[in-house]
């Protein structure tokens, strides 16, 4: 879009750079075929019917979620295969199954041996049947159990014997792919995601248990991994639009981030500018602080796209304070773009 039509926009709105949208799509989908794994895009990032569309091109369509909400209206929508990404507990049984009997494949996932129990209780009592992930915890140490402890054995064993559940596979996501510095801590944490998750499905395969997914992928992982061998499957989701925090530590370069938002100048004074995009329009979401404590909370790009140099470096809920050498080039009333830290 040029310049000169964002004057006429409202102010704050989205913008997408549709190419670059596509672009991203296209590489890692190019990046999935060529390792011959399947690609389910996590959609949280924008919970756009037509965004997931552009992702699943070419592709089977199955899709990632974060909540059931998302999975009923993606399913609505068309999309028959989602994985719910985040640990399942009794309380979202029911509308789990009501998602599930409208069709849809719907994959669960768990970290907890009585949620096995109970889930496999309450399907079968429903007449469903859900495939059912061991969810792992490749170092980001939120959820899931570490691959290496007898739990990792004995959930999938657990799963694969009960009556009304499918033992899916086993799925992890290295959130910690985010706390690191240099390309090469990326790829450190990207290959200890794949190798161990391929350790432990050599290992529940010794056993007798049979394990039909190996599922792992963060945007920064699998923007960088060299080699997918033993993995089936990869779940990211922000390189749809990357943004800076992803441009700053090295998974995309600032030319891939495809979201920003538009803002106007509302107030001016001789240490900085005031706009009218603040934490609900950018998120409070800091950047890599320690790559680099000023990183504020965006960047401020000119129409053109251009980095100013100036920072967004306070907020309240609808003011940004924009700070840095340039600001004496602004009034009230123009406008610029923030590449904000989380897309
Ligand atoms: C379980 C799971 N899988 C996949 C993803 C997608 O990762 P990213 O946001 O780095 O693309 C996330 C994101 O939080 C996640 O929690």
């Amino acid at each position: 879009m040029a310049a000169n039509q964002l004057q006429n926009i409202k102010t704050p709105s989205l913008l997408l750079e549709h190419e670059r949208v596509r672009r991203n799509s296209k590489r890692m989908t190019k990046f999935a075929m060529r390792n011959i794994v399947r690609l389910r895009p996590h959609v949280k990032t924008h919970k756009c019917i037509e965004v997931a569309r552009i992702q699943t091109e070419g592709h089977d369509g199955a899709i990632t979620v974060s909540t059931l909400a998302e999975a009923r209206a993606f399913a609505e929508h068309g999309f028959d295969d989602i994985t719910y990404a985040v640990p399942v507990e009794h309380g979202k049984f029911d509308d789990a199954i009501e998602i599930l009997r409208s069709g849809v494949k719907l994959n669960l996932l768990t970290d907890d041996a009585d949620t096995v129990k109970k889930l496999d209780e309450v399907s079968g009592r429903a007449g469903v049947k859900f495939d059912l992930f061991l969810k792992i915890d490749c170092g980001t140490h939120r959820v899931g159990v570490e691959p290496d402890t007898k739990e990792a054995i004995e959930i999938p064993r657990l799963i694969s014997d009960a009556k009304n559940l499918n033992f899916a596979g086993i799925l992890t996501h290295a959130g910690h792919s985010y706390d690191v510095r240099t390309n090469e801590q990326i790829l450190e944490v990207a290959r200890h995601e794949r190798d161990s998750m391929v350790a432990l499905a050599e290992r529940l395969r010794s056993q007798g248990i049979e394990v039909p997914t190996v599922s792992i992928g963060s945007t920064p992982t699998m923007s960088l991994i060299d080699d997918l061998k033993g993995i089936d499957e990869i779940r990211p989701g922000n390189y749809i639009f990357f943004d800076n925090f992803q441009a700053t530590i090295g998974s995309c370069t600032f030319e891939d981030t495809a979201l920003t938002v538009l803002a106007a100048v509302i107030h001016k004074s001789a240490k900085k500018l005031v706009i009218d995009a603040g934490a609900i329009a950018l998120s409070k979401d800091r950047g890599p602080v320690g790559l680099d404590p000023d990183c504020g909370y965006g960047r401020v790009l000119d129409l053109d796209g251009t980095d100013t140099g100036m920072r967004v470096t306070a907020m309240s809920q609808e003011h940004g304070s924009v700070t840095g050498e340039g600001i004496e080039k602004f009034k009230v009333g123009d406008r610029v773009r923030i590449l904000a830290y989380h897309s």
